[in-house]
């Protein structure tokens, strides 16, 4: 091990890993035995980190190129991990739309996309309010696999602290597989058709799909034709792939970050970008206060009650020194709003001069409860919402610039709408969230393909 060299930064002076600690702290878990939760955290601490900093460090780069207006973000995943559904057959296929995605998109609107997962460390869930009702029972809301079981018992409920550990491990085999994958050849462009899984390739999302796969296949041969060696060109033949999850069970963020040796600096080595929710933004919060200190690119949420004062002051806290590609809003503004919150915050941040990255999150402010109780949301909701968000930056002057969703490679029936016109009597049929509703693969690529337009559109 070498020896740490002092951090560069002043900003840093006062800031430790732990602490969060001393600030009043939303969302936390009602642990029943603290001891046991420091001793799993002991643990983890000792454990490898799961990301590198150099490699936090390369994503805060093309995060700044999307800032810049130069290339697009793809930040996509489950809403929240399963610890039981947690296959490679999974992993691959929630892998595979979303690299059909971005090849719709820089095909479509020929911008470079950032590939971000939603995965390999999303384990853990806000909630609005801490109990639920289930039956004639009054629970501990479900925070997600990290925390405790989904199934609606007291003794399920139960907080349990060595879930911190086997939650590190799902994300560490998740990420290899991930690796694997995207430097191991299944990424190759060659690949492109066989990406289209059979119920895509029926749908008439999959047969557009099919059609820029063939005009690939084209052009790669007309490049070969023309004496190019495709072999060589490692950008045909792998991807990067970032990871990323909302940093919101910060005993288990703390205990993963390390001080990188080459810079002095704190990273949170969990994942390569963190975010922070809707919940926990408070600017005195304890979860500003630990992100404050890391040196990962970050995001925050912004709901329809955030104004641009608090945009502006969570700027300045957790981007001061205005490094591009450190920090992203993500807006999740409802499709009704978007159109009247948006646009004040992106002439603030504008106007102050703060190198923000403007992502549209088109799910959050879409959920409603069907009439079976099922918390869902409309396609034509979410792609109001993302037409909105372009409007809104073309009307300021400022650069759409990426979309995080919720989806799933898996053909499930949990939002409405879509190609396949999912309706709400349709909803029990295959619907496995542990948490909220996921776009399937066929209406993932109908999106990659509406917002490729919208990108087009504004060329
Ligand atoms: C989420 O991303 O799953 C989430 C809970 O989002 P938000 O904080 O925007 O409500
Ligand atoms: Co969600």
């Amino acid at each position: 091990m070498s020896t740490p060299v002092p951090s560069s930064h002043d900003a840093d002076q006062g800031w430790r890993p732990g602490s969060w600690r001393e600030r009043p702290t939303a969302q936390q878990p009602d642990w029943p035995d603290l001891d046991a939760l420091e001793a799993e955290c002991k643990v983890l601490s000792g454990l490898p980190p799961l990301v590198f900093a150099g490699e936090a460090r390369l994503l805060t780069g093309a995060l700044a190129r999307a800032a810049a207006g130069k290339a697009f973000l793809l930040q996509a995943g489950d809403c929240a991990e399963s610890f039981a559904e947690f296959s490679a057959d999974a992993i691959r296929d929630k892998l595979r739309v979303i690299l059909q995605m971005a090849v719709v998109l820089t095909y479509g609107a020929g911008v470079p996309v950032v590939k971000l997962g939603r995965i390999a460390g999303q384990f853990a869930k806000p909630r609005s309010a801490p109990t639920e009702r289930v039956g004639n029972l009054e629970l501990p809301a479900f925070r997600g696999h990290i925390v405790h079981d989904d199934a609606p018992t007291l003794e399920a409920r139960r907080p349990d602290p060595a879930r911190l550990v086997a939650a590190y491990h799902q994300a560490a085999s998740t990420l290899n597989l991930l690796r694997a994958f995207t430097k191991g050849g299944f990424a190759d462009l060659s690949q492109v058709h066989n990406w289209n899984r059979e119920f895509v390739a029926a749908s008439p999302e999959g047969r557009r799909y099919e059609a820029i796969a063939s005009e690939i296949d084209r052009a790669l041969a007309f490049m070969t034709a023309c004496g190019i060696d495709l072999e060589r060109e490692a950008g045909l033949h792998q991807v990067d792939f970032w990871t990323s999850h909302e940093a919101l069970l910060l005993p288990w963020e703390e205990a993963l970050t390390r001080r990188d040796s080459l810079t002095g600096d704190y990273y949170d080595c969990s994942a390569h970008l963190v975010w922070l929710g809707e919940r926990t933004r408070a600017l005195d919060g304890g979860h500003v206060e630990f992100l404050s200190g890391v040196h990962n690119p970050l995001a925050v949420k912004l709901g329809p009650s955030a104004t641009p004062a608090e945009a502006l002051a969570l700027a300045k806290r957790l981007n001061p020194r205005r490094i591009p590609g450190r920090l992203t809003f993500v807006t999740r503004m409802g499709a009704e709003s978007i159109s009247s919150r948006l646009p004040p915050l992106l002439r603030a941040v504008r106007e102050a001069g703060e190198p923000v990255l403007w992502v549209c999150d088109p799910m959050h402010g879409n959920t409603f409860t069907a009439p079976d109780g099922r918390k869902t949301r409309s396609f034509e909701a979410v792609m109001a919402e993302i037409a909105g968000f372009f409007a809104a930056h073309r009307a300021v002057g400022t650069w759409p610039g990426g979309v995080h969703v919720e989806l799933t490679g898996d053909d499930v029936t949990e939002c409405l709408g879509g190609g396949a016109d999912i309706g709400e009597d349709q909803l029990a049929l295959r619907y496995t969230t542990t948490c909220d509703p996921r776009l399937n693969a066929s209406q993932s690529l109908d999106l990659a393909f509406r917002v490729a337009e919208l990108l087009r559109a504004g060329d």
